[in-house]
């Protein structure tokens, strides 16, 4: 338990704290951190004028009940989105004296925000730091799932050619649902748009940048019923959970192809995996997944994989997943990073800060 603690090491290789050398007075401690986090900012941090600058802490530990406690002494916690925040957490954090919390995130369906309101504990996000490394990433899973790269790859470096089983089909003239239509799903709608295929939208609002790229916003079972592709783009919400279950199973389009690059929750991972099984879902193409939290971001390489429904959704040979690193661009770093300072600092100020989070 104690190595989980343990601060990073400098490319030097010098075992030391990753901390900035100058104001000690705010102080922000970093949760589950990894080393591309710490770079970019412990970077941007050096950039800032001496006089605003940050001591910064990156632990590796997950934010939960057994490692608030480290948070003493501490102005700030810096979380993400396998970061616990609930009751106990928040009122830990509030009793020890944590003035802000910053989550590095867009998400925050782990943050119990009521009770962060309630102890007058400011949640501050980073609602877009780069819709296109999402979209992207949602479309290097499509092209994967659909010609079958990740078969191809294996097979050539082995030295099979046989093209077998690798058949996919033209994305020209597809329909493609796309469920959320923010910032991400309009910069997805786009690609879409230019490999020329059709659009189905849903979202509770309309966008009229997605309207404009010739999408059409249907009811959720209408593009159910009509899409070759289906990519999810909506936060996880009460409303939204199990989004795609079982009962949807049945007003799927026969061999359809589900991209997932939101949240895990929005699947019900057994109704899709009786899907495949079925072969009313073609293929899945997953960023997130419900239960990561154990298994992402960590390498589990040389570990026995406990969770045997993730285990199931591995061996077929028509999912794709991805650790969720949709985010993960330079340009998105950098955002994360210089917005994450950005509202820490707002908030510290006593300035209004356009990215605090609440519940009303
Ligand atoms: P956004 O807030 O710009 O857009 C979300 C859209 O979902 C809004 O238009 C909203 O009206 C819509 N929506 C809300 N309830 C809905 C429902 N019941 N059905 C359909 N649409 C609904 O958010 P953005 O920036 O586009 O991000 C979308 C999601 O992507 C985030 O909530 C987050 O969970 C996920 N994300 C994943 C990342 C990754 O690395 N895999 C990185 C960043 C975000």
């Amino acid at each position: 338990m104690l190595s989980l603690f343990r601060p990073f090491l400098f490319e030097s290789s010098k075992p030391m704290m990753m901390t900035s050398t100058n104001n000690p007075k705010r102080r922000i401690l970093f949760y589950s951190a990894k080393p591309y986090e710490s770079a970019i900012f412990t970077q941007l941090n050096n950039q800032l004028p001496e006089a605003e600058q940050f001591k910064l802490t990156f632990i590796e530990a997950h934010l939960c009940e057994t490692t608030v406690a480290l948070a003493k002494g501490y102005d700030v916690v810096c979380a993400f989105v396998n970061d616990t925040l609930d009751r106990y957490v928040l009122t830990g954090l509030k009793e020890q004296g944590v003035q802000v919390i910053a989550m590095r995130c867009a998400g925050y369906n782990n943050v119990d925000v009521p009770v962060a309101n309630a102890l007058q504990l400011p949640i501050v996000r980073v609602p877009a730091y780069s819709p296109y490394a999402v979209a992207e990433h949602a479309v290097t899973l499509l092209l994967t799932l659909n010609r079958k790269i990740h078969k191809a790859y294996a097979r050539v470096r082995d030295g099979n050619f046989s093209l077998d089983g690798l058949v996919g089909m033209d994305l020209h003239g597809k329909t493609v649902g796309i469920v959320g239509t923010g910032k991400i799903g309009a910069v997805f709608a786009g690609i879409m748009k230019g490999f020329g295929c059709k659009l189905l939208a849903f979202d509770p609002y309309k966008n009229p940048e997605v309207e404009a790229l010739g999408a059409t916003y249907v009811p959720l079972q209408e593009l159910l019923n009509q899409s070759d592709v289906i990519s999810l783009h909506c936060p996880l919400m009460e409303s939204t959970h199990h989004l795609i279950n079982s009962a949807m199973l049945k007003q799927l389009k026969r061999g359809v192809l589900i991209i997932n690059t939101s949240r895990g929750g929005l699947v019900e991972t057994q109704s899709v995996i009786e899907g495949l099984k079925q072969g009313v879902i073609g293929g899945l193409g997953l960023d997130v997944y419900e239960e990561e939290g154990p298994l992402f971001f960590e390498d589990l390489s040389c570990s026995v994989i406990q969770d045997d429904v993730f285990s199931r959704l591995l061996t077929f040979p028509n999912v794709v997943i991805t650790g969720h690193q949709a985010f993960l661009t330079q340009e998105a770093l950098s955002n994360i990073a210089s917005t994450t300072l950005g509202n820490v600092q707002s908030v510290l100020a006593n300035q209004p800060c356009n990215n605090t989070v609440t519940d009303f």
